[in-house]
């Protein structure tokens, strides 16, 4: 089924990306005021590559993936490949990304791009967002602005999703400062308040 929007107006977001990026209202207000404020603390060159999608997006994201993993474990079953693909894509109509509430971050120190959270086996040499002045600078800031890294590395026995530094959240800042002063992650904040 389909998350419904959070709001009715999207917001257009000028990344300095070639891309079409959209959030929803409160969302884009709190990711430009805190892209200003990283700038202005001389971080440069990040931008946001992913903000709400589309069913139709969220789709043809998971079946991309799911062709990937299926080429690369022929031998594997369908279920299996479906178990791999969920540790780092939502399903279609159960992404956050279709709320216009996240983000997706990229910066242009970034060499690794196909595992942005953290070094491959494969060349540790590779930056990944982790890595970078501005996941640094997200780490210290970003509840300020009413965001949370949404699939933290401790916690993805309990997010069910593989740690995703790039991907942040907007939960308002009373949530958000609450979860960065607790340390919890937001199921287990939502857990706690309900
Ligand atoms: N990559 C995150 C989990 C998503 O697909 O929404
Ligand atoms: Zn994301």
């Amino acid at each position: 089924e389909r998350l419904p929007l959070v709001g009715d107006a999207i917001k257009k977001v000028n990344t300095a990306l070639e891309k079409n990026i959209e959030l929803e209202k409160y969302t884009a207000m709190a990711a430009l005021a805190m892209l200003a404020e990283m700038k202005a603390d001389g971080i440069r060159g990040v931008y946001i590559t992913s903000g709400y999608r589309t069913y139709e997006k969220q789709s043809s994201l998971w079946y991309t993936y799911i062709e990937k993993e299926s080429n690369a474990h022929p031998d594997w079953s369908s279920s299996r490949i479906e178990q791999e693909v969920l540790t780092y894509s939502a399903r279609p109509g159960t992404s956050e990304h279709q709320s216009g509430l996240c983000i997706d971050f990229i910066t242009g120190e970034m060499t690794e791009l196909v595992n942005y959270g953290s070094e491959t086996k494969n060349n540790p040499y590779d930056i990944g967002f982790a890595e970078t002045a501005a996941f640094e600078w997200l780490s210290r800031n970003a509840y300020k602005f009413g965001f949370i890294l949404r699939y933290p590395e401790s916690k993805e026995g309990i997010t069910e999703y593989n740690y995703e530094s790039w991907h942040y959240r907007f939960v308002g800042q009373a949530a958000a400062a609450e979860m960065h002063e607790t340390g919890e992650c937001f199921e287990e904040y939502l857990n706690r308040i309900s």
